[in-house]
């Protein structure tokens, strides 16, 4: 490396070329093969982990040194989460520009907390979550933030609905949500001071939707009991199978009874950005909070969360306060400071991780991808349905199906073909239980997974099946 300056903590310009010249070919040649990655890792976990725990460096090392100690001792022994082949879960994304904006976001380190300390770049942040607002069908006077992912938008969700509602005395209040919601809802009402018998999580039909018929029950006798229902929390694609409750009829009774009305878009909320999406999710538009998580649908890197609200002063009545030593807020209703609307003050600069990709590609790039996501689950589950062994247990409503081994076997012998198809390493899949039944889910949501991979999914699957069947 060049000469050094007198400050090792601030790298002369010639350095930081170098250091960025090295991590640029890291990257590229990382990203140019991460189709040909193994789908996950075969090491022992914990000794990876063990090898890597380290005590506190007295003295610096070589930069070059750490970037293979990263990019060739470390990385190699994960899930290739930004791979075309992850299946699992709700997969991520990490489409190249989000990764740029970030360097960019902590080279400059801006702070966006408060409006006037960057009023520009907190704009950008700000059209980030007007378009967002837009793509579920919000009007005029929403609004929104940007959080680090699903989980603290559910939570900050069921702080405001919780403020909106009662104010301080928040004891009586019951929760709703189906059997089938993720558990950050239920971990959400916990930390936010509810008693987990608070969030009574309602039975669902056989499409793993909500049961509006007991829902009602659930209230009538928690009305009679002296409870006060004021929270539905509806699913805009469940974690489990991908399921849709019926938002318009969640939406209607959240309005007769005055009920907030938050919907965990986490997974499915983006695909209202496609026809096909926006009819399956309608009534949508008619929730008082919304859960996206540009991480999952909008291919971004993990850390990218957002919460839309229908009135944005509800978030601004749930967390703005004031101190001395603070710059003055913004009252005009055009600008904000983020600080008022979130829990957070003080925190990295992320609408810039969406908003340099969202432009550089535009909205159409992304609406092709997510359509072609929905194609592809398709797809999946046509193949699946011709392999006479198993059966498909769940329909893609969005871009999830899964399916099990027909049979008296069905649990074990499912586990088996799931571990045989993920031998494989060309996909990664993972499973669940539907119904008390065990299940290989395949969810579709990486920009990288094309047909090309589909097809080698659906071989693997094949493949897996004929050497479980051989092996009994
Ligand atoms: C439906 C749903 N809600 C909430 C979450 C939590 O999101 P995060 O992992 O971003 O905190 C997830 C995560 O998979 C999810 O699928």
């Amino acid at each position: 490396m060049s000469e050094s300056g007198p400050y090792p903590l601030e790298p002369t310009p010639d350095e930081m070329r170098v250091m960025l010249q090295q991590v640029t070919d890291r990257i590229v040649d990382h990203i140019a093969s991460v189709g040909d990655q193994p789908a996950s890792y075969e090491t022992d976990g914990r000794a990876i982990a063990r090898d890597f725990a380290e005590p506190a460096p007295a003295e610096g090392t070589d930069f070059a040194g750490l970037l293979d100690r990263i990019f060739d001792d470390a990385v190699p022994h994960s899930f290739n989460t930004a791979g075309p082949g992850y299946l699992a879960y709700i997969p991520g994304g990490g489409v190249f520009p989000s990764a740029v904006a970030d360097l960019i976001a902590n080279a400059i380190n801006r702070y966006v907390g408060v409006w006037v300390a960057a009023p520009a770049l907190v704009q950008l942040e700000l059209n980030v979550i007007q378009w967002f607002c837009e793509a579920v069908g919000y009007g005029a006077g929403s609004g929104g933030v940007l959080t680090s992912g699903g989980s603290l938008s559910n939570l900050t969700a069921i702080v405001a609905a919780r403020r909106e509602r009662f104010g301080d005395d928040f004891s009586r209040g019951v929760i709703y949500t189906s059997d089938q919601a993720h558990h950050s809802v239920r971990k959400s009402a916990v930390l936010a001071g509810f008693a987990e018998a608070a969030v009574r999580q309602i039975e669902t039909n056989a499409h793993q939707e909500i049961r509006i018929d007991r829902l009602e029950a659930a209230m009538a006798e928690d009305r009679a009991a002296g409870r006060i229902p004021f929270l539905i929390v509806g699913n805009a694609g469940t974690t489990n199978t991908g399921a849709v409750d019926d938002l318009t009829a969640l939406a209607d009774l959240a309005d007769r009874e005055s009920l907030w009305f938050h919907v965990d878009g986490a997974y499915g909320g983006f695909f209202a950005l496609t026809e096909r999406g926006k009819a399956v999710m309608a009534g949508l538009e008619r929730a008082d909070s919304i859960t996206l998580d540009p991480h999952k649908g909008l291919f971004l890197p993990y850390g990218t969360g957002a919460l839309l609200v229908r009135d944005e002063g509800s978030l601004r009545r749930a967390h703005a306060t004031f101190a001395d030593y603070m710059p003055a807020m913004q009252n005009d209703a055009e600008f904000v400071d983020f600080c008022d609307l979130s829990a957070e003050l003080s925190r990295d600069f992320r609408g810039l991780r969406i908003w340099l990709p969202v432009k550089l590609f535009g909205l159409s790039a992304f609406r092709e991808s997510l359509d072609e996501k929905l194609d592809l689950a398709r797809w999946a589950a046509e193949q699946i349905r011709k392999i006479p062994e198993v059966e498909i247990v769940t329909e893609p409503r969005l871009s999830l199906v899964s399916f099990r081994m027909r049979g008296e076997e069905g649990d074990d012998a499912t586990r088996a073909l799931l571990d045989a198809i993920n031998a494989r390493q060309n996909v990664y899949v993972t499973g669940t239980m539907v119904d008390g039944r065990f299940v290989i889910r395949i969810c579709v949501l990486s920009f990288r997974t094309h047909m090309d991979r589909m097809d080698m999914c659906v071989n693997d699957i094949r493949g897996a099946l004929s050497e479980v069947l051989s092996a009994r």
